[in-house]
């Protein structure tokens, strides 16, 4: 595999070199969520970091969808994963959302990350397999983030609820940046993450107590938090040295100023 883009000189990312806020499916709700549209919206918002939701098609390409169904954000029909990618890239991902949007399609995740490199923005990748797909989803996402990101910019945060996705894009890519992510917590987590070689933990807010946040940073993760759309919750988390949020309220949060201290 080769990347034309890798250099001799690759920096050390011993910081977290991320943003603060991460625009959540691109734009939040203000355009049709994981669309070129839409991370081109959250750019225009200020937001220099964007998280998407990525899967794999029936023949092997990778493309933006959150759900396992096409038709909330489609005018598909069916389970997503049992389309090529021919069809799929037929299909109008932006009427659903709103009339400005109509027409609009699906993208690959390598458009986006094309994207993302000339424009010299950071993503957040959530590996979001189909049911049975968890290893060759993370596989393929490891896979091809090796082979077009170049190492002069931050790499690409690879985050899964999954913890056989993750563990498949490790023993593929090891070198990566990886994150577990958490809807529940168990006093397992921490260990689970470090296990799957992740530098952070990313949360549903309401889990992050002082307790937590102080152990995960003691285990050198990053804690983050999704999805914050209330100004209340979003100081909660600042004030307790959190490292990073997901928002879908680009039109509420600034994006800009929030610095991370070291670890
Ligand atoms: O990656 C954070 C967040 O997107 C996880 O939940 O369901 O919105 O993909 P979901
Ligand atoms: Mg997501």
């Amino acid at each position: 595999m080769t990347n034309p883009h890798h250099s001799a000189t690759r920096p050390e990312w011993t910081e977290w070199p991320y943003p603060f806020w991460v625009a959540h499916r691109g734009a939040g709700k203000l355009a049709p969520e994981n669309t070129m549209a839409a991370f081109r919206h959250g750019a225009h918002f200020g937001y220099r970091m964007f998280e998407c939701d990525a899967k794999l098609s029936r023949d092997g390409v990778l493309f933006l969808m959150h759900d396992t169904e096409l038709a909330r954000t489609t005018n598909g029909e069916g389970i997503a994963a049992e389309q090529d990618w021919g069809t799929l890239a037929q299909l109008d991902a932006g009427s659903w959302h709103s009339r400005r949007w109509a027409g609009e399609p699906l993208p690959t995740l390598r458009n986006l990350l094309h994207w993302c490199i000339r424009n010299h923005y950071a993503i957040n990748i959530e590996i979001k397999p189909s049911p049975g797909a968890e290893s060759e989803t993370g596989r393929a996402v490891a896979e091809l983030v090796a082979q077009i990101w170049p190492d002069t910019l931050p790499p690409p945060l690879l985050s899964s609820f999954k913890p056989q996705a993750l563990a498949a894009a490790r023993q593929a890519v090891p070198a990566q940046t990886r994150a577990l992510l958490m809807d529940e917590w168990s006093d397992g987590s921490l260990a689970l993450a470090g296990e799957l070689g992740c530098a952070a933990l990313v949360c549903n807010q309401l889990l992050w107590t002082p307790e937590r946040v102080q152990q995960c940073h003691g285990r050198l993760l990053r804690a983050l938090s999704y999805t914050v759309n209330e100004a209340e919750h979003a100081q909660r988390l600042k004030d307790l040295g959190t490292d990073g949020i997901i928002t879908d309220r680009i039109d509420l949060f600034s994006p800009i100023g929030t610095t991370h201290a070291p670890l």
